[in-house]
């Protein structure tokens, strides 16, 4: 009997293509998504990749009685990802309470749930955002949390305090918080990828849609960082690659080979990238010219982070292979499959 994992947010950019890695190793998948910022027809996309299709309930993890049912119904649910949330740094400058309210609200009632329902594995979805503007680089999982640069980041921080109070407080939860740089690209295939909802707040996704003709033009915000060719840096990291770090997590807690009830990794490549450098990357891999303007800063915007992830490597065994290159091109590939065919 195939364990059933229940991935909050899975018709979502990183939560399908951990769907389809989970379903490639053989687990059954019930995803709760309410398309606030994905579309249904990823289930299409997972199903052509893996032969199999996940269960899919949507509504809005904000409404405590439609989870603690979802319990009810699925009784067997061995684990939990929880990937559900809004993930836009600029957006949750704009909108804090919307970021508050529907990242935290939505942890609170399925912690409920998991714990009434005695549903004890728990891989959370954090972030790299979470070290706030570091001192030192690359930063390491005993980096300081600092201030928080954004409500997004913020939020990230409180639910790891949330689930971290959770666990002190004797209720019999395992849990794994993955803090992710900057994912990009694309499955191999090109029938999963990022799909963002109206103008994207990413810098790949706005890339790729310039480079389409969707957007005239990419804004560079800031060229006048203290580093070296004065643009922002960010550890990019293959989504593929950060898919299979959940399932190894996954697996790390239903085999019980956790060391602590509460861990956290870092999951980047250890290596920065300028905003200029990837430019530059995706111009050369796909030889598309992208007409792009450099303008002042974003609110919220750090202005240097890459991880440290030996812990990774030395705990989960896993490390990022997927270069930027390849990744751009990925990302490049799914970007015309999708407006080919949308
Ligand atoms: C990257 C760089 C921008 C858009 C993301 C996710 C967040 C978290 C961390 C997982 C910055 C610049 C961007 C544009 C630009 N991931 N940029 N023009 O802000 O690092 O946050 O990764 O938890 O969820 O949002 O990523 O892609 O928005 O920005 O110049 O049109 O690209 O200023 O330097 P960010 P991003």
């Amino acid at each position: 009997m195939n364990k059933l994992v229940l991935v909050t947010g899975g018709t979502g950019y990183i939560g399908s293509h951990t769907v389809v890695e989970l379903m490639n190793e053989g687990f059954d998948i019930v995803i709760i998504d309410n398309l606030s910022n994905s579309e249904k027809s990823v289930l299409d996309g997972i199903s052509e990749i893996t032969g199999r299709r996940p269960y899919f309930e949507q509504f809005d993890l904000c409404d405590k009685e439609r989870v603690h049912n979802f319990f009810k119904i699925y009784r067997k649910v061995s684990a939990v990802i929880h990937f559900a949330a809004y993930k836009a740094v600029g957006e949750s400058v704009e909108k804090p309470l919307m970021y508050y309210q529907n990242n935290l609200i939505s942890l609170l009632n399925l912690l409920q749930a998991m714990e009434d329902f005695k549903v004890h594995q728990l891989v959370f979805s954090s972030s790299g955002t979470v070290y706030g503007e570091p001192d030192e680089l690359p930063v390491t999982e005993n980096s300081p949390v600092k201030k928080a640069t954004s409500p997004y980041g913020n939020t990230k921080q409180i639910s790891e305090e949330i689930i971290s109070d959770t666990i002190k407080s004797g209720y019999e939860l395992n849990a794994i918080s993955l803090r992710y740089f900057n994912p990009i690209g694309a499955h191999h295939s090109a029938l999963i990828g990022e799909l963002p909802r109206g103008v994207p707040n990413n810098l790949v996704p706005f890339i790729t849609q310039t480079a389409y003709g969707i957007r005239d033009q990419l804004k560079v915000f800031g060229d006048d960082y203290n580093t070296p060719d004065g643009f922002a840096i960010r550890d990019y990291i293959n989504v593929v690659d950060l898919a299979k770090a959940h399932v190894i997590s996954i697996k790390r807690l239903l085999e019980k080979k956790n060391k602590t009830n509460f861990e956290v990794f870092n999951l980047g490549t250890g290596k920065g990238s300028s905003v200029m450098e990837v430019i530059d990357s995706f111009q050369k891999v796909t030889g598309v010219k992208l007409n792009y303007k450099i303008v002042g800063r974003r609110a919220g915007d750090t202005e240097a982070i890459y991880a440290n992830t030996d812990l990774s490597e030395k705990e989960l065994g896993w490390k990022a292979g997927i270069g930027l290159n390849e990744t751009l091109q990925s990302a490049w590939e799914w970007e015309k499959q999708y407006q080919n065919n949308s």
